[in-house]
């Protein structure tokens, strides 16, 4: 992006808490903006839940191709708990990351100074991980089917499906990825499963280590995801870099997230890092409906998210900046990273990141 032009975002609110996380990522960035001179524009979209029950489709004709047109998407949450599970999810956040082709699902995992972890004796030193998951094959790509539905002879059929094409863009983004975070240990852990998976995970095997050969000062390094959650939560330190499929990504993820503070803290991109791309960042704590315009739900995830989507945009000083803005005060002034349990509201927060800028 040119530097005179200015930051084209959709921001997609969505469903229970997620507006008002996103509206202190929005404040978040205004206030960087002014400090660092970042033009931007803001178009806001009404997809989600309650827009699916009044209308009956979850994302427009054309939709996909209007957020096409846009620099990055700022996400807040989707889920209704009136939309039966799997419509929102798979009609919205998976046909975005499909249609807009955001084959990287980027999860740092960073505890910050002041927040808890369930892990005795680690800190902040040893919990600085970062998670590149695959974001468009796998299980997720939706083929399967059943035969004799709803009789004792039933068969469900879900396939996962690899290409050497999906995992190879994959693989060597981690590997860039990896090279430019330039951590001491400058180490590659593919997670994956080859001892039972012996097609799909030998191709992301094999391609992992062609990919390996053109990057001789990175570590290749390989765990099963099964060994993989034991050390995640034995040894975190241990970890640089994960590069890993959809369907473990997406558990492995969540184990991590709970390592670094939980829901509240932990945010995701979903990018699409070929030139023109539209890459779309979100927390990850989901809509969260019982605490809805109460102000206790932590923003501090939507302002992650804010900051990676700088980062994606070409805006690292700034990113950097709501990065140092949040250890302020995740380190000196909220009292906890729980709903609720904050010493703050939710606005409040947003204004301490601000101020701390
Ligand atoms: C995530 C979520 C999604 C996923 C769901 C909501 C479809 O859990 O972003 O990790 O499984 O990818
Ligand atoms: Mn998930």
């Amino acid at each position: 992006m040119n530097a005179n032009q200015s930051l084209k975002i959709a921001v997609l609110g969505g469903d229970g808490t997620g507006p008002e996380v996103a509206a202190e990522g929005l404040k978040v960035l205004k206030a960087v903006a002014k400090l660092d001179g970042i033009k931007y524009d803001t178009t806001n979209f009404d997809f989600g839940g309650d827009r699916y029950l009044r209308t009956g489709e979850v994302l427009p004709e054309g939709a996909v191709d209007e957020l096409r047109k846009f620099d990055a998407i700022y996400l807040g949450a989707i889920g209704h708990p009136d939309v039966k599970p799997g419509i929102l999810e798979k009609g919205l956040l998976l046909e975005l990351r499909f249609q807009l082709d955001q084959y990287i699902n980027l999860r740092p995992v960073k505890l910050f100074p002041g927040v808890e972890t369930p892990l005795r004796d680690k800190g902040p030193d040893d919990i600085d991980f970062v998670v590149v998951r695959e974001n468009t094959e796998d299980m997720y790509c939706g083929t399967g089917g059943f035969l004799k539905k709803n009789t004792p002879d039933e068969v469900a059929i879900q396939t996962a499906v690899y290409t050497r094409k999906g995992c190879e863009r994959c693989i060597r983004w981690a590997f860039d990825f990896t090279r430019k975070r330039n951590n001491p240990k400058k180490m590659l852990t593919l997670v994956a499963k080859t001892n039972v998976l012996t097609y799909g995970h030998d191709l992301w095997w094999r391609t992992f280590q062609e990919v390996a050969k053109e990057y001789p000062d990175i570590k290749p390094d390989y765990n099963h995801v099964d060994a993989a959650c034991m050390w995640m939560v034995k040894n975190p330190e241990y970890f640089d870099v994960i590069v890993t499929t959809n369907m473990f990504g997406d558990i492995i993820t969540d184990l991590a997230g709970i390592l670094q503070g939980g829901m509240g803290v932990a945010a995701g991109g979903n990018i699409n890092p070929d030139p023109g791309g539209t890459s779309m960042f979100e927390p990850m704590g989901g809509s969260a409906p019982k605490y809805t315009g109460t102000g206790k739900i932590n923003p501090i995830a939507a302002i992650n998210a804010m900051a990676m989507l700088l980062e994606q945009t070409g805006h690292a000083k700034s990113a950097a900046r709501i990065n140092k803005a949040i250890q302020v005060v995740t380190g000196t002034k909220m009292k906890s990273q729980a709903a609720g349990k904050m010493g703050y509201n939710t606005s409040e927060v947003g204004d301490l990141v601000c101020e701390a800028l």
